[in-house]
Formats: structure tokens, sequence, C-alpha cells
């Protein structure tokens, strides 16, 4: 099969990771993959922080918890925000325990930044999967990129004012074997 198609077809979230660090050279490429995404009018309006800091990811995760439980709306027990504060009052990791976490921010002026995010997670995912490393696309801290516990990091996390965050990947080695190749639904392409 085609190597890139291969990849493609090969890359799967993962929800479970080891300790280990991935190396410098792996993140530098996968961040490279990021930056030559293609861009709206070639805006290039995007920063991506990589955070391998421990001590910063358990502040981070702290604080999106905390935005979470101050979130203040109409608690159905059955919602996703019914789910996602059970998991934010618990010790559970909401970065399934990755030791890096790519936050890919982008210019809230230009119309167009949340889908040239979207496109270089795209990349840095594929970049991943062809490192053996595993990633999945966490958006947690997208819904809660206006939550004043979020924005207090801003500046620590060197995110511009007027940025927002348009997706978040956690990045690392897979505890399990995750390279299955799975059915995806296969009646959503019309050649006309
Ligand atoms: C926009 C977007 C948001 C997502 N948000 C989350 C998330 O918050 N948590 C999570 O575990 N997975 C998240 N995912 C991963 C999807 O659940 C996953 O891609 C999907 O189940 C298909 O599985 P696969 O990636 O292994 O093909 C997200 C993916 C995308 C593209």
């Amino acid at each position: 099969m085609n190597k890139i198609l291969q990849n493609i077809l090969s890359r799967r979230s993962v929800r479970e990771y080891k300790l280990e660090q991935i190396p410098k050279e792996s993140l530098d490429q996968i961040l490279l993959a990021g930056r030559y995404a293609a861009s709206g009018w070639n805006n290039q309006s995007w920063k991506f922080i990589a955070i391998q800091d421990r001590k910063t990811l358990i502040t981070l995760s702290d604080a999106l918890k905390q935005s979470i439980l101050n979130f203040d709306s109409i608690d159905d027990e059955n919602s996703h925000l019914h789910y996602l504060k059970k998991r934010a009052e618990s010790a559970y990791d909401l970065f399934y325990g990755a030791p890096t976490l790519v936050i890919v921010t982008g210019d809230k002026d230009n119309y167009m930044s949340r889908d040239d995010c979207a496109l270089a997670t795209g990349n840095m995912m594929l970049m991943a999967t062809e490192l053996n490393i595993g990633s999945c696309w966490l958006n947690q801290l997208v819904n809660f990129t206006e939550a004043p516990e979020i924005r207090a990091l801003f500046d620590t996390l060197k995110i511009p004012e007027n940025y927002n965050i348009y997706a978040s990947l956690a990045l690392g080695y897979a505890a399990k074997d995750f390279k299955k190749i799975i059915d995806k639904k296969d009646d959503v392409i019309e050649i006309i």
C-alpha cells in the first residue's frame, strides 16, 4: 500500500500513554509538520505551544477542571457536561497521562484560524503516527478557551491575548498497541 495512505489508515486516537517522554527531534518534526500545513491566504496566524513540563501540565489540567466545575449551565444527568464534571471532580487526568501536550492556538480576528489550526493538527497527528508516537485530539481546552481560569494562564503559556485555543493534541508512546486499522463509514462518498 502507498506509504502515505498506510500512515493515514493506521492513525488512531490514543487514550493511554507511557510516562516516557518523546525525543526532542520527534517533537520538532511533529511541530514542523504543523507549521507546513496549508492555511487560508497563507496567513499562518497560529501559534503552537508544546508543553512537556509536568508541573505546567498539572497546573493547566487543574485550571481546566476548575473551569469545567465553575461552568454554570443546566446539569442534565445525561449530558456531556455532566460526564465532564464527574471527571473533573476526580483525580482523572484530562490529558490521558500524555507526557506532551501541544496547544494549537490561532488569531481570533482571522475567520479561518479554526480551519487552519484543524489542518495543522491533522498534519501533526500523521507525523506522530509516522514516528510511532500516539496522539489524541482533546477538545476540552477548546470549549473553555474563554474561561477566566484558562485565560489566566495565557501569559505563562506565551499565548497572545487575542488568540483562542482551537485544538490541543496529546502526544506520547501508547501504553497499548494502537495501530489497528478500523472500519470507518463507507457510505459517505459520492462520485458524480
Ligand atoms: C474535532 C475533534 C475533537 C475531538 N475531541 C476529543 C476529545 O475531547 N477527547 C477524546 O478522547 N477524543 C477526541 N477526539 C478524537 C475522536 O474521538 C476520534 O478521532 C474518533 O473517535 C475516531 O477515532 P480514531 O481517531 O482512532 O480514528 C476528537 C477528534 C476531533 C477531530
